[in-house]
C-alpha cells in the first residue's frame, strides 16, 4: 500500500474524506454545452454492498477489469436479480464491455440466480464508435486496450455462467444479426460514452425489452459524455418510460408497460 493509499484509508475511516473530485480549469462547479457539472457528494451512508458477500466475492475479483465504480457495479447487480425474477427467460445485453469487468458482475449473478437467460456482450474492441458533435470529450477509438480474449478469460475464470455470447463490432449495425430475432430483454447496459452509438442501441432494444424491463446508461453523470446526458434528457417526457438519476452517475430508464 502506497503512503497515499495509507493516508486516504486512515482519514476515511474516521470519517474525513480526502479524495479530488473532476475539476475542469480547476474549477469543480463548471458548466459544458448548457449541461451543469458540480461537486456532488451525497451525505447518506447506506452501503448494503459492504455486507453482500457474493457481490463483493465478484467485485474483488473483477475489480482491475473495469472502470466503473463499486456503486454502480452494485446496482447492475441489484437489476440482474430483479428483471430475471420479472421474467427469467428475458436476455441480458451489454454494449460496451472493455475488459469485462461489469459483463462478470451480471454474469455471476445470473448464475447465483440459476438463470439460463442469454448475456450479450457487444463491444467492437478497438475503442468508441459513433463520435460527433453531441459529444464533448471522446473522438472516437478510446479504450482500444482490450481483446476478446481478455473477456472470455474474466467469463470463464472468474464468474461461473456459460450461456454468454459475444458479439464482436459495431452494436446494432455489425452484430445485432446474430441475435435471434424473436428474443426479449430484461436489462440493457449501454456503456458506449457517445451519443450516437448509445440512441443507436436504445433504439434497437426498446421494443424488445419486456414491461420493468430497464436500460441502465452508465455514462448519464460524467462531464466527458454530455452526449449521453443530452440523449437521456431527450427522452423526459416519453409517458411509457421512467428516468432515475442515481447520484452514481446512472440513468435508469424503466419501460412502464
Ligand atoms: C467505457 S468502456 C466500457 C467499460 C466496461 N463496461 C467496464 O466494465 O469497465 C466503453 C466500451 O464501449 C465500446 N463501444 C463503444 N461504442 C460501441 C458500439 N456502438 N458497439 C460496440 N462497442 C462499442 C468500446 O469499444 C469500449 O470498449
Amino acid at each position: 500500500m502506497t503512503l497515499k493509499n495509507m493516508l486516504h484509508a486512515f482519514f476515511n475511516q474516521t470519517g474525513i474524506y480526502i479524495g479530488k473530485r473532476p475539476t475542469v480549469n480547476g474549477k469543480a462547479n463548471f458548466s459544458i454545452d448548457g449541461f451543469h457539472y458540480g461537486f456532488s457528494f451525497p451525505s447518506a451512508n447506506y452501503a448494503p454492498w459492504r455486507g453482500d458477500e457474493a457481490f463483493m466475492n465478484i467485485y474483488n475479483q473483477i475489480k482491475s477489469n473495469t472502470l466503473v465504480d463499486i456503486y454502480r457495479c452494485y446496482e447492475l447487480w441489484q437489476l440482474v436479480q430483479k428483471v430475471n425474477s420479472l421474467d427469467p427467460e428475458a436476455a441480458i445485453l451489454e454494449v460496451g464491455v472493455w475488459r469485462g469487468g461489469t459483463a462478470g458482475i451480471m454474469a455471476q449473478q445470473l448464475a447465483n440466480q440459476k438463470s439460463n437467460a442469454v448475456l450479450y456482450l457487444a463491444d467492437t474492441f478497438t475503442g468508441v464508435a459513433k463520435a460527433g458533435t453531441n459529444d464533448s470529450y471522446y473522438t472516437g477509438g478510446e479504450h482500444s486496450d482490450t481483446s476478446q480474449q481478455i473477456v472470455e478469460d474474466v467469463l470463464n475464470t472468474k464468474s461461473n455462467y456459460p450461456n454468454y455470447k459475444i458479439l464482436k463490432g459495431i452494436f446494432p449495425d455489425d452484430t445485432a444479426h446474430e441475435i435471434k430475432p424473436d428474443e426479449v430483454f430484461g436489462l440493457c447496459h449501454i456503456d458506449v460514452d457517445v451519443y450516437e452509438s448509445a440512441k443507436d442501441i436504445l433504439e434497437w432494444v426498446w421494443d424488445k425489452l419486456i414491461p420493468g424491463g430497464v436500460v441502465v446508461f452508465d455514462d448519464y453523470g460524467f462531464h466527458s459524455c454530455t452526449g449521453v446526458a443530452k440523449l437521456v434528457d431527450g427522452y423526459r417526457h416519453y409517458p411509457d418510460r421512467q428516468i432515475i438519476h442515481n447520484l452514481n452517475g446512472h440513468a435508469v430508464m424503466i419501460k412502464l408497460k
